[in-house]
């Protein structure tokens, strides 16, 4: 297939362009590189023999989105995105016209091209406040902050959208938390400024860029007091979105699908493992709990084995070795 990626550049999206040559597939990609670098498309051009095409584009360039469907594609897989909770408190504005108002830009623009086969990053940020673990598809959504809101509101969009005009076939991927690196270590996670999510900081506290890791939260309901997450290999994610590709014409609209491994791991054994990786002990010191976290979510992965005869293969210590990998073999990431 020909195959258009959004926020190609990026963590996930490289990960996913890489494994879409793998597969055979034809892409072209875009990114407005505002977290990320164009090094990674070399890098995976470097890893995948195949067809990869990369252009600097912004989701708000409506002709500039137009131009570039023209090219004429059998799908989307649509990763371009802002996605830092604390920034999206200070910024919803911004959260709201790059994301929501960049997404109706895309749909717009594929609409226009006659393409109506999407696989969308959505997030279990959608299930705001958890009820019940292992959280499944049904779970009711809420958001808890304006990047979940985001994440909402393009759902509804595509929900909107296939409810009202015939053909569309939209993949809703509910990732959990993504982690690692392609086994090769050339591309990787190499967020802008301090990172967001627990395994890049663990990997920059090894590498010595961090004096220790912040745990926050050591007096939750869970076995060792500290947040429970479903934390996935990127690699798995993006195989699960080439599952998705391969299956759209199964897809009744737009559904949503849990992306996770099925079981939760705590933030000390995720440092347990990474120090283990890693070859030596990483510092951490525990710190109160942050506003809006919640003790503990896992996926019910369920429905995506059904759906999408896709599950996650790899464990913990994978996701760790591959990850310590990506950080050794490049302290500073892409800008090293
Ligand atoms: N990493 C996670 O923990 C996680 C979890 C759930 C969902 N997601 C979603 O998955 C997607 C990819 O996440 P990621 O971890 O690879 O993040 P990332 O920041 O590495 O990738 C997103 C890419 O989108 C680009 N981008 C942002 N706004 C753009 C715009 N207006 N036009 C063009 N490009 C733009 C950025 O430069 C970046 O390269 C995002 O939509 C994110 O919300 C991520």
């Amino acid at each position: 297939m020909k195959v258009l990626v959004t926020g190609a550049s990026g963590y996930i999206g490289s990960h996913a362009c890489l494994e879409l040559l793998r597969a055979g597939h034809e892409v072209v990609g875009f990114d407005n590189l505002s977290n990320s670098s164009q090094t990674s498309m070399d890098r995976v051009r470097g890893l995948a023999r195949g067809p990869l095409r990369f252009e600097k584009l912004d989701l708000l360039d409506k002709p500039g989105l137009e131009k570039i469907m023209a090219l004429g594609f059998d799908a989307v897989m649509h990763f371009a995105g802002l996605k830092a909770v604390g920034e999206s408190v200070e910024k919803p504005d911004l959260y709201r016209r790059n994301n929501v108002d960049g997404s109706a830009n895309l749909l717009a623009a594929m609409k226009t091209a006659g393409c109506r086969r999407l696989v969308f990053s959505s997030s279990c940020t959608v299930y705001g406040e958890v009820k019940k673990n292992p959280v499944d598809e049904s779970h009711p959504r809420g958001a808890v902050n304006p990047y979940g809101r985001t994440k909402l509101d393009i759902e509804d969009m595509c929900f909107e959208l296939a409810r009202a005009e015939k053909g569309w076939r939209i993949a809703l991927l509910r990732y959990f938390n993504p982690v690692g690196a392609d086994a090769g270590g050339r591309i990787g996670e190499d967020p802008h400024g301090l990172p967001n999510n627990l395994m890049p900081f663990v990997m920059q506290t090894a590498v010595g860029r961090r004096e220790k890791v912040r745990v926050f939260g050591a007096d939750y309901p869970t076995p060792d007091g500290t947040g429970v997450r479903d934390y996935i290999h990127v690699t798995d994610l993006a195989l699960g979105h080439i599952a998705a590709l391969d299956r759209l014409d199964v897809f009744d609209g737009a559904e949503a699908v849990n992306l996770g491994a099925g079981r939760g791991y705590s933030v000390l054994e995720v440092i347990k493992a990474a120090s283990k990786a890693a070859g030596k002990d990483i510092p951490y010191e525990i710190s109160p709990r942050r506003p809006g976290d919640s003790a503990a979510i896992w996926a019910d992965p369920t429905f995506a084995k059904k759906k999408l005869g896709w599950s996650a293969a790899r464990g913990l210590g994978e996701m760790c070795a591959d990850a310590w990998r990506w950080q050794r073999d490049n302290p500073e990431g892409y800008g090293a």
